[in-house]
C-alpha cells in the first residue's frame, strides 16, 4: 500500500516514470527463490514502481526471464531496462544481444537499452546499433551504465539523446557527487542509482549513524530501518532514480515505504559526518 506519492523525473524522451525502481541482480539463479522474486516485483509494480533493471549477463538471460514472468499480462505497467555487455557492443553483436533479451523476456520491445560498461568497442557504432533498435521500435531510448564525465563527454560527441546513466551510489560510494551527477543533470541524463543499500551488507546497514537515524523515524509498517535511511537518501536529488533489489515481498514493501520518510537537515548533517562527501575529483567506483 503507497501513503505517499511516488516522486517522479520525466526522461529527456518524454516518459515520466517513479524514480523508485527495482534491481533484478542474482534474480533468477535459484529455483526455490523464484515465485518470490516474480512476487517481489508484481508488489512493486502493484504500489506503481515501473522502472525494472535486468541484464543479459544476470545469470545468462535468467534474471530477464523472472522479469518477463512478472510483467506478463501486463507489460504497460512497467518500464523494462536491460544492458548488453560491451564484449557485444558491436553493431551486429548489439542488434543480435538485443533480440535475444527481448526472447528472454517474452516482450516486443525495452523501455531503456544501455551499455553495460564502456569495453573496446567505440562508442559510435555501439550508439548506431542502438539508434537502428530504436527505429525498428525494439527499443524506446538507449543509455549507458558505469561512465564517467570523460566518457560521458566523449558519449556526448557522438549523440546527446543518451536517456541514463546508471551509476554505483550509495552512502559507501559518494565520488560521484562531485562532477558527475551535475554533469548528468545538466545534459538531461537521468542518474541511475544501483547498490543505493550497499548489496544489504553490514557496513552499511549496521552503521551506528544509520541505525540511530532509523530510531528518529517511522512508516506506516512500524520504525524505519536502516535500508530504509539509506534508501531515501539516494532519492534526495530530483535527478536519481534508485533501483534497489528486493527478492522478497517484504522487502520490496519496505523499500516503498522508504517514500514515506523525509530525512531533516539534522539527519544529513549525521550522514555527511558518518560519509563524508568527496571534495575533489574521485574515479568513479564499479561493483
Ligand atoms: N550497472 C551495473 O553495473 C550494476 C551493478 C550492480 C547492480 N546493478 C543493478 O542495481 C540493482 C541493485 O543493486 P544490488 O542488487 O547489487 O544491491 P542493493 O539493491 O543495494 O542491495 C540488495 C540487497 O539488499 C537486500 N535488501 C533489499 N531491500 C531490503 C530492505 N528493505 N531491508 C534490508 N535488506 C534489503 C536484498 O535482499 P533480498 O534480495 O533478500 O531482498 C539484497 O541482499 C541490481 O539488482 C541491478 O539491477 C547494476
Amino acid at each position: 500500500m503507497v501513503t505517499s506519492p511516488l516522486p517522479t523525473i520525466t526522461l529527456r524522451n518524454g516518459t515520466t516514470i517513479p524514480r523508485l525502481g527495482m534491481g533484478s541482480w542474482l534474480m533468477g539463479e535459484t529455483t526455490s527463490r523464484r515465485t518470490d522474486e516474480i512476487r517481489s516485483l508484481q508488489v512493486g509494480l502493484d504500489n506503481g514502481l515501473r522502472l525494472i533493471d535486468t541484464a543479459e549477463m544476470y545469470g545468462n538471460g535468467r534474471s530477464e526471464s523472472v522479469v518477463g514472468e512478472a510483467i506478463r499480462g501486463r507489460r504497460d505497467d512497467a518500464f523494462v531496462v536491460s544492458k548488453v555487455l560491451p564484449h557485444h557492443s558491436r553493431y551486429d553483436d548489439t542488434i543480435e544481444a538485443c533480440k535475444r533479451s527481448l526472447r528472454a523476456l517474452n516482450t516486443s520491445h525495452l523501455d531503456l537499452y544501455l551499455l553495460h560498461w564502456r569495453g573496446d568497442v567505440p562508442l559510435s557504432e555501439t550508439v548506431r546499433a542502438f539508434k537502428a533498435l530504436e527505429k525498428e521500435g525494439l527499443i524506446l531510448g538507449w543509455g549507458v551504465s558505469n561512465f564517467d564525465v570523460r566518457d560521458m563527454e566523449e558519449l556526448e560527441r557522438c549523440s546527446q539523446n543518451a536517456v541514463a546513466n546508471q551509476i554505483l551510489y550509495s552512502l559507501l560510494y559518494r565520488g560521484t557527487e562531485f562532477d558527475l551527477q551535475e554533469h548528468n543533470a545538466r545534459h538531461h541524463v537521468a542518474t541511475m542509482a544501483y547498490c543505493p543499500i550497499g548489496q544489504g551488507e553490514s557496513e552499511l546497514l549496521q552503521h551506528p549513524t544509520l541505525v540511530s537515524i532509523a530510531q528518529r523515524h517511522k512508516t506506516h509498517l512500524g520504525p524505519a530501518t536502516p535500508a530504509q535511511i539509506a534508501l531515501a537518501w539516494t532519492l534526495r536529488s530530483p535527478n536519481i532514480i534508485s533501483i534497489p533489489k528486493a527478492s522478497t515481498p517484504s522487502h520490496q514493501e519496505q523499500n516503498i515505504a522508504a517514500l514515506e520518510i523525509t530525512l531533516t537537515q539534522e539527519d544529513l548533517t549525521e550522514l555527511d559526518r558518518a560519509f563524508p562527501p568527496p571534495r575533489s575529483k574521485v574515479s568513479l567506483a564499479v561493483i
